[in-house]
């Protein structure tokens, strides 16, 4: 087992990495508030993993929520489930909201553990590739409105994170691809060196090599811990973690939620960016080519739906949460390694990128 820290002072807490930790009460039980436990997670992950987790919950008042699954269901309506079960079975100040799926229900239960009776502990056990790679760490929490992705939220850190890796074995190979997108993406943002490790070594994660995943998610998420120590709230370099999330989000909403998985329309997502980045004059076309071809490599797709026309797309794309005083910022590659949050770019090259394709 490696173990990370995300280090927030008193709001600090670990990132526990290895197999066979899902039943580890030494592990979780300590960052507990008290003695009642609300598990939240979905009708796929209940039946392989639930029965393990209350396993280490032995002893305690311990109620479940099993939430239809999939990202259409990331929902104020699968909110309401959660509180209708919190209330019902009667949690007070010092319960603990236990998140046990992919990003979908990490976002929704951290959400639950952020508003119910203004603010719950909350523990996250990630059991995808993506959620174990970013979005189990850094207590971004929230829901998708209609209109728009992750548009009601709040921070709120987890007490500790499970990454157990074992259950990536049950995870099926789109879904394995998804979270990859996000393990690229800290290579392209700020770890040359990864991206160089991931160029080598992409074969081995695809094929669940014990210590390539391993690698994989260990260094992704001592990116992310970093980022998120040095900027909590996003108010600078955390919104470097967005690479491609704007392109993707609007993807996303466009499509339907659950029609592109969230770390394909990042995909994407970054190769549209990396294009812009290459009409603005940063990075080298050479390196937009490298940047697609790894990701063509992870088995992702290099462009947006054909479907979503130009006008649509910038439609889209203004509903994001980097707008500011209505001007646009995306992420942007100086370079390999190198992102920038910035609103310089010329809107006539944007839609260049966008009609390319
Ligand atoms: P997901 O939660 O929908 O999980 C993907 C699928 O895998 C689902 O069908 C799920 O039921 C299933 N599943 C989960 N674990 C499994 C397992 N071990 N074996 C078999 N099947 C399993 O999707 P995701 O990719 O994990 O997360 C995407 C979500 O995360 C999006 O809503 C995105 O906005 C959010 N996100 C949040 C952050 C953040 O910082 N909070 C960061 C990145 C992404
Ligand atoms: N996934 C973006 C962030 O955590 O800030």
């Amino acid at each position: 087992m490696k173990t990370l820290r995300v280090e927030l002072g008193p709001r600090s807490y670990p990132i526990h990495i290895g197999p066979g930790l899902l039943g580890r009460a030494d592990l979780v039980v300590p960052h507990l508030a008290g003695r009642q436990v609300l598990v939240v997670t979905n009708e796929v992950v209940a039946p392989l993993y639930l029965e393990r987790v209350l396993a280490a919950f032995e002893g305690l008042e311990t109620a479940t929520v099993v939430l239809p699954d999939g990202e259409a269901h990331k929902n104020l309506e699968s909110l309401t489930q959660v509180f209708d079960a919190l209330l019902e079975h009667r949690h007070a100040r010092d319960t603990t909201v236990v998140a046990l799926g992919g990003g979908v229900v990490g976002d929704l239960a951290g959400f639950a553990a952020a508003t119910y009776q203004r603010g719950v502990a909350f523990v996250q056990l990630p059991t995808t590739l993506l959620a174990q790679v970013d979005s189990s760490v850094g207590g971004k929490t929230g829901v998708n409105h209609p209109r728009g992705k992750n548009m009601i939220g709040a921070f709120h850190q987890p007490s500790c994170v499970l990454a157990d890796t074992d259950t990536l074995a049950t995870l099926d190979d789109r879904q394995l691809r998804a979270g990859v997108a996000e393990v690229i993406k800290y290579g392209l943002i700020r770890d040359l060196d990864f991206f160089l490790w991931l160029e080598d070594h992409l074969e081995g994660v695809l094929r669940r090599d014990a210590d390539a995943l391993a690698t994989a998610i260990e260094r992704s998420c001592r990116n992310k811990a970093q980022v998120v120590a040095s900027d909590e709230r996003e108010t600078g370099v955390r919104a470097l973690l967005n690479l491609g999330h704007t392109f993707g989000h609007a993807i996303e909403t466009g499509v339907g939620y659950g029609e592109w998985l969230h770390g394909e329309a990042v995909a994407a997502g970054m190769c549209l960016a990396a294009d812009l980045s290459a009409r603005r004059g940063w990075l080298a076309p050479t390196d937009r080519e490298r940047v697609r071809a790894l990701v063509a490599r992870a088995g992702l797709p290099t462009h947006p739906p054909a479907s979503l026309g130009v006008d649509r797309f910038l439609d889209l794309m203004a509903v994001d949460k980097k707008v500011r005083g209505g001007r646009l910022r995306l992420v942007l590659l100086r370079d390999i390694g190198e992102a920038v949050l910035t609103d310089e770019f010329d809107p006539g090259l944007l839609r260049a990128t966008l009609e390319a394709g």
